[in-house]
C-alpha cells in the first residue's frame, strides 16, 4: 500500500480560492486564520501522543507537522504560513527537516514566518478593527491561543458552514482515499472474523486486528468497541474471553496515512453459527441496513431514511412479537428508540464522525431542519437531504439494554405498544450491529471499499466455518 500524505498543491489552491469565494458570496470580510494542532505530551514533554493533525488544517493545507498556522485574507485574497524553521538541537534528534518555505511552498502559498508573528498578524489585523474568521478549536492548546489573542471572541458561523458545504461533498481524490481506508478497514475486520475462537481474550483480537491497519495505514481512525456485552452502544473494555453461545460486535475502522477514516461493524455468533433468537434479530438489522442502503439517493433526506428504518425495525420486532399494534404509530412514537437509540449514521471522511468539531447540527442539519428530541431520532448525527459526494455510515442496531427497558417500563412509556414481559427473555442477549460506508453517487449510493465484508447470516457462518 501507497504511503502518501497530501494531494497535489493544486487542491489545496483550488479549495482555499473556493473558500475565499464562499466568505465573499456570504458578505463577508476580514481574515480566517487556521491553527494546526501541536503535540501533546503523553506524560512529560518528549513522550507525546501520536501526532494526529487537525483535520480541517489538513484539508485547506494538507502538511502534517505540528506547530503550523495560516492565515487567509479574504479581502486581499493573500495566503501565509507560520511554523519554526528547526534549529541545530532538533535537528540532533529528528534530522535534517524541510524548511517552512518549502512546505507552504508544496501546498501553493509563498508568503512565510515564524510562529510567533502569526499571533502578533493575528492581533494587529484585529486591532485594526478586521474581523478574525476562527472555528471552533478541538484541542485545548488551541482553545487557549485563540482565547489569548482573541479574547472572548466568538467562532465564526459563515466560515463553519464555508468549510462543512466544500467538506460535506467529497472530491474525487478524497473518495479514492476513502476507498483505501476502507479497503484497510475490510482487511482489519477479516483478520477480527478469523481470529474468533472459543478461549481467545477479546484483547488479544483486537490487537490482531489493529496491527492491521498499524502495518498498512495510519492506525484506527476511533477506539475500536470489539465486545460481547454489545448492549453498551460504546464498550471499549475488551476483558472477556470468547465464550460460545454469545454475540461479539466488532466496531472498527482504518484511517488510512492521507488521514481518511472507515468505519464498519459486523456482529459474529462466537460459537460460528448463530441460535434461532440470534438470527431472528440479526435478520432484521441485516434488513434494515439493506433497506437504508436501497433508499439512500440524492434529494432523500437522511433523516427520512432514518425514519422508514425504524418503521422497518420495528415490523421486524412486531413479527417476533417484542412489539405490537401499528407500525406507523409506533414510528410516531419513537418507540424504535427503545433498541436503537442511536442514529442510522453519520458523516465520514477526515474524522470518523466527520466536522463534529465544528457542531453536529451545522454539520449535520439542513438549516430548515430541527433535530427532534425523541430517543434514537435525537442522535442522529446526519440528516441532511443527500447530495452526489456525500459519504455516510448506514448503521442499524438493535440493542437490548436492560436500564433501559426498566426505564420505560416503570415510567410507562411505550406501554401501549412495548412487550415488556417478552423483553424479559432478552436481558442477557446483547446487541447486534451492521455497519457499511456509503458513498452518494449521481443517481443513487454505492458501498465505499472493493469489497464487502459478509453480511447475511449464512454467509457469516460460511465465512467462520469456512
Ligand atoms: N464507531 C462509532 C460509530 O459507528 O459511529
Ligand atoms: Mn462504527
Ligand atoms: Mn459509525
Amino acid at each position: 500500500m501507497e504511503i502518501k500524505s497530501m494531494f497535489e498543491k493544486e487542491v489545496y489552491i483550488r479549495r482555499r480560492k473556493v473558500l475565499k469565494e464562499k466568505m465573499a458570496a456570504a458578505g463577508q470580510s476580514g481574515i480566517a486564520i487556521f491553527i494546526g494542532n501541536v503535540e501533546a505530551p503523553a506524560q512529560y514533554k518528549d513522550n507525546g501522543y501520536k501526532f494526529r493533525q487537525d483535520s480541517t488544517w489538513l484539508y485547506y493545507f494538507g502538511i502534517d507537522e505540528p506547530r503550523y498556522a495560516a492565515i487567509i485574507d479574504i479581502d486581499s485574497g493573500d495566503e501565509s504560513v507560520w511554523a519554526d524553521d528547526v534549529d541545530i538541537d532538533d535537528i540532533i534528534w529528528m534530522g535534517p527537516q524541510p524548511s517552512v518555505a518549502s512546505r507552504a511552498a508544496g501546498t501553493g502559498i509563498d508568503r512565510s514566518g515564524a510562529y510567533q508573528d502569526f499571533e502578533r498578524e493575528v492581533v494587529a489585523a484585529m486591532s485594526s478593527g478586521r474581523t478574525v474568521h476562527f472555528i471552533p478549536p478541538s484541542r485545548y492548546y488551541n482553545a487557549m491561543m485563540l482565547r489569548s489573542m482573541l479574547g472572548s471572541a466568538e467562532p465564526s458561523v459563515p466560515l463553519v458552514e464555508s468549510i462543512v458545504s466544500m467538506r460535506l461533498v467529497k472530491e474525487d481524490c478524497e473518495i479514492e482515499e476513502i476507498d483505501r481506508a476502507c479497503d484497510l478497514g475490510v482487511l482489519m475486520h477479516t483478520t477480527a472474523r478469523e481470529a474468533i475462537r472459543p478461549g481467545i481474550l477479546e484483547q488479544e483480537i483486537v490487537g490482531l486486528m489493529e496491527g492491521v491497519t498499524l502495518s498498512k495505514g495510519w492506525g484506527v481512525s476511533f477506539p475500536t468497541i470489539l465486545s460481547q456485552r454489545g448492549a453498551t452502544l460504546h464498550n471499549h473494555l475488551h476483558d472477556q474471553p470468547i465464550t460460545p453461545g454469545k454475540l461479539l460486535v466488532v466496531d472498527a475502522g482504518a484511517e488510512s496515512n492521507s488521514h481518511y477514516a472507515s468505519d464498519f461493524t459486523r456482529t459474529y455468533p462466537t460459537g460460528g453459527k448463530f441460535t434461532p433468537r440470534q438470527r431472528d434479530i440479526y435478520q432484521i438489522v441485516c434488513d434494515c441496513n439493506e433497506y437504508a442502503f436501497s433508499l439512500t439517493r440524492p434529494g432523500m433526506a437522511y433523516r427520512d431514511v432514518h425514519i422508514a428504518v425504524a418503521g422497518k425495525m420495528l415490523e421486524g420486532l412486531k413479527a417476533v412479537g417484542l412489539v405490537r399494534g401499528n407500525v406507523s404509530d409506533m414510528v410516531q412514537a419513537g418507540i424504535a428508540g427503545l433498541f436503537q437509540p442511536h442514529g442510522l449514521g453519520h458523516n465520514m471522511g477526515l474524522d470518523v464522525h466527520d466536522m463534529e468539531d465544528l457542531g453536529e447540527d451545522l454539520v449535520g442539519y439542513d438549516p430548515d431542519q430541527k433535530r427532534s428530541s425523541q430517543p434514537g431520532l435525537g442522535s442522529l448525527r446526519m440528516a441532511r437531504r443527500l447530495v452526489p459526494g456525500n459519504v455516510i455510515t448506514d448503521e442499524p442496531g438493535i440493542y437490548f439494554i436492560p436500564a433501559l427497558i426498566e426505564q420505560w417500563k416503570a415510567a410507562g412509556t411505550g406501554r401501549d405498544f412495548v412487550n415488556f414481559d417478552a423483553l424479559k427473555a432478552y436481558y442477557d442477549f446483547g446487541g447486534i450491529r451492521l455497519e457499511d460506508d456509503v458513498l452518494v453517487t449521481a443517481d443513487g449510493a454505492r458501498r465505499l471499499g472493493h469489497s464487502r465484508l459478509p453480511i447475511q447470516p449464512g454467509d457469516v457462518e460460511d465465512a467462520m466455518n469456512g
